[in-house]
């Protein structure tokens, strides 16, 4: 029964999830915000763009590209109402950059808010979604980030979010141009329920912040069931735990979105950005580079090209990882356990360490396949590791077989991906 269901929970039909096509597995790609801010014009979005291909990370999925704020004018087209450009930063125009990564096979995106003016302000879409949605299509735009600046209080219920969030995707699907609906409203009245069938991802909380675990009182909640202020500066571990009751709401075309990456921007140890990495790609988070991949260390490189973990994250099931436990430890910190299915009797487990020590210890295979039930979990599994290396340099090894248990170390801040197949099929028909 157990395997059936999570399998059955993890695919909503069509009909119940935003029918554009779009976002089939989680969207991944690069933003301008995170390095660059407001510092952006067309030279940092092709070479971006260039970049990309450059490093072979068109061939990982990474395939959007995308402005966020600050492309703007001063102020819109008196005349039609129309959004402009800043025509300093884009010179021939927004729909020419877009040309140009079009050409180079990549698509292309933009960003806006649905308030009177956007988080960096400058003019907002609310009351203006259909005219911008149709410029953003005559502009060759496939995708929109909307954010929920100055909002005009329309927020603090689901249904007035619901209304003002579903007015820009009904603008976006009257256009005719498939254009994936980004939806950042901070986890703002809880999107994970409202808006499943109006938006391909939205963002569950107030904006990352390049740091491990610092708390700051900007970013006040412990949970984002009921939170009334989600603000920002949210250091990275803090927003894996967020998402760890909403895995249940991601599916296929619709996904919690943990904010964009931060890997490569420096404020973080390598260790802790192969976490980042790690847990935004089993939870189904869109992967979405947010450093200058014009200029990357290769050990940035090396995180983002993980084409293991990447797998995982774009695993045709699209069923997200859950939280199985988490241990508090003495020395502060904890250790936890995730685990979520792949396609074909693949499974997947994480154990994480946020503690100030590294850390060794016994995970049972129980705990591991806990929704798969008690006969499932005691058989022997084929376990192999997702951060290391095989023999010809390709990511993922085999580290053996197992039953019961497995015995992990884990560096402090670091976190251990495996990857588990049952070893005899025969046994797994068995026992289903
Ligand atoms: C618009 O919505 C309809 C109804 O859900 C859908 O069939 C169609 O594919 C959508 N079009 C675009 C461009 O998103
Ligand atoms: C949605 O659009 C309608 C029609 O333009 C408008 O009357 C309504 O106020 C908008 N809703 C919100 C919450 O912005
Ligand atoms: C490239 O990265 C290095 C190391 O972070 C930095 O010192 C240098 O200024 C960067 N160069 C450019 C052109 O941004
Ligand atoms: C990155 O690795 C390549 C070889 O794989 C090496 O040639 C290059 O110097 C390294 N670059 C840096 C910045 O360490
Ligand atoms: C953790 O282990 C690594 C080697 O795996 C070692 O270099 C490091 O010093 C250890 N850190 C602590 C805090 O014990």
């Amino acid at each position: 029964m157990a395997p059936k269901l999570v399998a059955l929970l993890s695919v909503l039909p069509a009909a119940l999830a935003l029918n554009n096509g779009l976002a089939i597995t989680p969207q991944m790609g690069w933003n301008t915000w995170n390095h660059f801010g407001c510092g952006i014009d067309q030279d940092t979005i092709v070479s971006a763009a260039q970049a990309l291909i450059s490093n072979g990370l068109d061939k990982l999925g990474y395939n959007y590209v995308l402005v966020d704020d600050c492309w703007q004018a001063d102020a819109r087209d008196p005349s039609t109402g129309a959004p402009v450009e800043d025509k300093s930063k884009f010179p021939n125009g927004i729909k020419a950059v877009a040309d140009q990564v079009h050409s180079l096979g990549l698509k292309f995106g933009i960003y806006s808010s649905a308030g009177t003016y956007t988080c960096g302000g400058k003019f907002g879409s609310l009351g203006y979604e259909d005219i911008d949605a149709q410029t953003y299509a005559s502009w060759g735009v496939d995708y929109l980030k909307y954010d929920n600046c100055y909002n005009e209080g329309r927020a603090g219920t689901p249904q007035i979010s619901y209304e003002r969030f579903n007015n820009m995707s009904q603008a976006l699907n009257a256009t005719g141009r498939p254009i994936l609906y980004s939806m950042c409203n901070w986890g703002e009245d809880g999107p994970w329920n409202f808006a499943v069938n109006i938006a391909n991802s939205w963002r569950i909380s107030g904006d990352i912040y390049d740091n491990f675990d610092r708390y700051d009182d900007r970013c006040p909640c412990t949970s984002m069931l009921d939170c009334k202020l989600p603000g920002f500066i949210c250091a990275m571990s803090r927003i894996i735990d967020f998402s760890a009751p909403l895995g249940q709401k991601a599916g296929k075309g619709h996904w919690n979105d943990l904010d964009m990456l931060e890997i490569g921007n420096g404020g973080m140890t390598y260790d802790e950005y192969v976490t980042h990495f790690s847990m935004w790609a089993l939870v189904k988070s869109p992967l979405i580079l947010g450093n200058d991949i014009t200029n990357m260390s290769n050990e940035t490189k090396e995180i983002i090209t993980n084409d293991a973990i990447i797998a995982v994250n774009q695993d045709s099931g699209g069923s997200a990882a859950s939280r199985i436990w988490k241990r508090a430890l003495p020395e502060g910190g904890d250790i936890q356990l995730w685990a979520g299915s792949l396609v074909n009797y693949h499974f997947v487990f994480a154990v994480m360490n946020t503690s100030p020590k590294n850390q060794t210890i016994d995970i049972s295979l129980l705990d591991v396949f806990n929704d798969q039930g008690k006969v499932f979990g005691s058989g022997t599994f084929t376990i192999s590791d997702l951060w290391q290396k095989d023999s010809s340099g390709n990511w993922g090894t085999t580290v053996g077989n197992f039953q019961g248990k497995m015995t992990v170390s884990v560096k402090t801040h670091a976190t251990r991906v495996f990857m588990a197949v049952p070893a005899s099929m025969a046994a797994v028909r068995q026992e289903l």
